[in-house]
C-alpha cells in the first residue's frame, strides 16, 4: 500500500504517494519522470544513479524511498539555475571534453558536486576517491578528473 513522503526536491518541497518497496530511483525516473538520473547497473556497483543526499553522494538505486522523507535530495536537474545556467562542473565537463556517450556523467557530476560543496580546495586524491564508486566506460577518467580540478578551488 502506498504511503506520502515529504521531502524537498531540487530546493522545492514536494509531497507524493510512494510505495515502501521501491526505491529513490524508481520515484525519480518512472513516477516523477526526472530522467537525468540514469540506472546502470541497479545494485550499487555503477553509480550512475547517483543523487545528493543532505550533502552527501547517494546510489539512489539502493536507497529505499520511505528514507527520504524530510531529506534534501538535489538531482542532475537541480543544478542548473532557474535561467537556464548551467552549473560551473557541468560547464567544466564540456569545456574539457569530459563528456562521450554521457551515460556515467550526470551520476559522476553529483559526485563531485558533492565533493565540492563540501572540500572548496580538494587534492588531486580527494577528487579520485569521490569518484571511485561511478564507472566510465568512454573516457579513460583523465578528462573527468580534469574537468573537476579545473572548477575546484573556484578556479
Ligand atoms: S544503478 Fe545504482 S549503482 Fe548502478
Ligand atoms: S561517458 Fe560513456 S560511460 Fe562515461
Amino acid at each position: 500500500m502506498k504511503k506520502e513522503i515529504t521531502f524537498t526536491l531540487n530546493n522545492e518541497k514536494i509531497m507524493v504517494e510512494a510505495d515502501p518497496k521501491w526505491t529513490l530511483l524508481y520515484l525519480l525516473r518512472d513516477v516523477l519522470e526526472m530522467t537525468g538520473t540514469k540506472e546502470g547497473c541497479g545494485y550499487g556497483e555503477c553509480g550512475a544513479c547517483t543523487v545528493i543526499i543532505d550533502g552527501k553522494a547517494v546510489n539512489s538505486c539502493l536507497y529505499p524511498v520511505m528514507e527520504a522523507e524530510g531529506r534534501n535530495i538535489v538531482t542532475i536537474e537541480g543544478l542548473m539555475s532557474r535561467d537556464g545556467e548551467l552549473d560551473p562542473l557541468q560547464k567544466a565537463f564540456i569545456d574539457e571534453g569530459a563528456v562521450q556517450c554521457g551515460f556515467c556523467i550526470p551520476g559522476m557530476i553529483m559526485s563531485a558536486k558533492a565533493l565540492l560543496d563540501g572540500k572548496k580546495d580538494p587534492t588531486d586524491e580527494d577528487i579520485k576517491e569521490s569518484i571511485e564508486g561511478n564507472l566510465c566506460r568512454c573516457t579513460g577518467y583523465v578528462k573527468i578528473i580534469d574537468a573537476i580540478k579545473s572548477v575546484a578551488g573556484g578556479r
